[in-house]
């Protein structure tokens, strides 16, 4: 974080801190919980969201050499990212153009070229066929004009965005705003991948999201866990455009009270989350950063597909145990926000109580919905 808004941002957690004052909404917030649970909110989705704006797909640093590839499926469409022999990243839909079959699963490395399982048609890390077993069959096809389809993928300052579009050309602006050089100030570029996980849960993608966005649930249902290092009486909250950032200081910023406010840090004691529209959320956790993203299954409002992947600073995290930081991580929010989460989804589904409530001091939540109900309504 740069350093001018650093110290901007935590006179102002301070400040909060000791009014007891978080960010509030002008009033109540009443939605229909029907946006978790029906096919054709998820469809509405599918269409202006998840086709139309840029996704946060990945961090760089998880395709850190050529060959370097990823899977995985937004509301139903395949894809691979992999990076090219330039190093750049591609977006690749991954179909196989003889009869469909899934090319890769998982992630990993590929070589040079890599072959369907199906009856072996062979692409290299551009997605361009390069070999056609049996080719005397297929005397129409050209093999050096035909290749995967496409998305417009671009890698920008150690993050990788996507449009999920195949017919566009370039991926648009993000809106991010003065986000833009904020997220810049991190060098996610300069970051080693140190762990990855995905998952599934019986929830909307929403929910995902939702769970990162107020912290006044941290003393209830994280009363056996993280409550103790958290501050509910203080965060921060500012939009973005679409995006935006929310502060929950720790405790240990109090500590820097006696000090010359010009020497005031934010980053060592705070967790900075960064919602990143529509379905991603990247955090600052001191020196690593975690990125989760919520991909909907393909006409399930009710299930969605988990990523979150770590990183830090090549030069930091020696002799740290990664896996161990992974499982910590992902041990509160799984265990206890996402369990939460997959019971408001069946309660939800369940149909009865259609009114989701959101109250003053769950602004993150309110503004992150009507942000999402505008780009419906473009
Ligand atoms: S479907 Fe891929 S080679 Fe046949
Ligand atoms: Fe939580």
């Amino acid at each position: 974080m740069q350093r001018e808004t650093e110290q901007r941002l935590a006179a102002e957690a301070l400040d909060r801190i000791e009014r007891r004052a978080v960010p509030q909404a002008d009033s109540t917030m009443v939605i229909d919980g029907a946006r978790y649970t029906a096919a054709a909110a998820l469809a509405a989705e599918n269409a202006a969201l998840f086709r139309r704006h840029p996704l946060v797909v990945a961090l760089g640093c998880e395709l850190p050499e050529p060959g370097s590839y990823l899977t995985f499926d937004i509301a139903g469409v395949p894809v691979l990212l992999v990076r090219d022999d330039e190093g750049a990243v591609r977006g690749l839909l991954n179909t196989c153009r003889h009869r469909g079959a899934r090319l890769l699963s998982g992630g990993g490395k590929v070589g040079k070229a890599f072959a369907c399982p199906y009856h072996g048609w062979a692409y290299d890390r551009c997605g361009v066929l390069r070999a056609l077993p049996g080719s005397e069959h297929f005397p129409e096809v050209d093999v050096d004009d035909t290749r995967l389809m496409q998305f417009p993928t671009e890698e920008h300052e150690g993050l990788v965005w996507m449009l999920l579009d195949p017919s566009a050309s370039r991926v648009p602006d993000p809106g991010l705003g003065a986000l833009g050089p904020e997220l810049g100030s991190y060098r996610l570029s300069g970051h080693t991948h140190r762990g990855s996980h995905a998952w599934t849960k019986r929830m909307n993608w929403k929910l995902g999201v939702d769970t990162f966005l107020e912290l006044h649930h941290v003393a209830v249902l994280h009363r056996k866990t993280i409550a103790k290092t958290v501050l509910k009486s203080a965060f921060l909250y500012e939009p973005f455009g679409r995006h935006a950032r929310l502060v929950a200081p720790r405790r240990s910023i109090e500590e820097q009270r006696g000090n010359d406010p010009t020497d005031w840090r934010l980053v060592p004691h705070a967790t900075v989350i960064y919602r990143l529209f529509p379905n991603a959320i990247l955090i600052s956790q001191g020196p690593h950063m975690e990125l989760y993203r919520f991909f909907p299954y393909a006409e399930q409002p009710g299930t969605t597909e988990c990523r979150m992947t770590l990183s830090s600073p090549a030069d930091e995290g020696c002799g740290r145990d990664w896996d161990e930081a992974l499982q910590l991580a992902l041990g509160v929010l799984d265990r206890e926000d996402f369990a939460m989460m997959e019971s408001v989804q069946s309660n939800l589904a369940a149909g009865l109580q259609r009114e989701v409530m959101f109250g003053r001091n769950e602004i993150g939540l309110q503004n992150f919905h009507r942000v999402r109900d505008a780009a419906l309504a473009e």
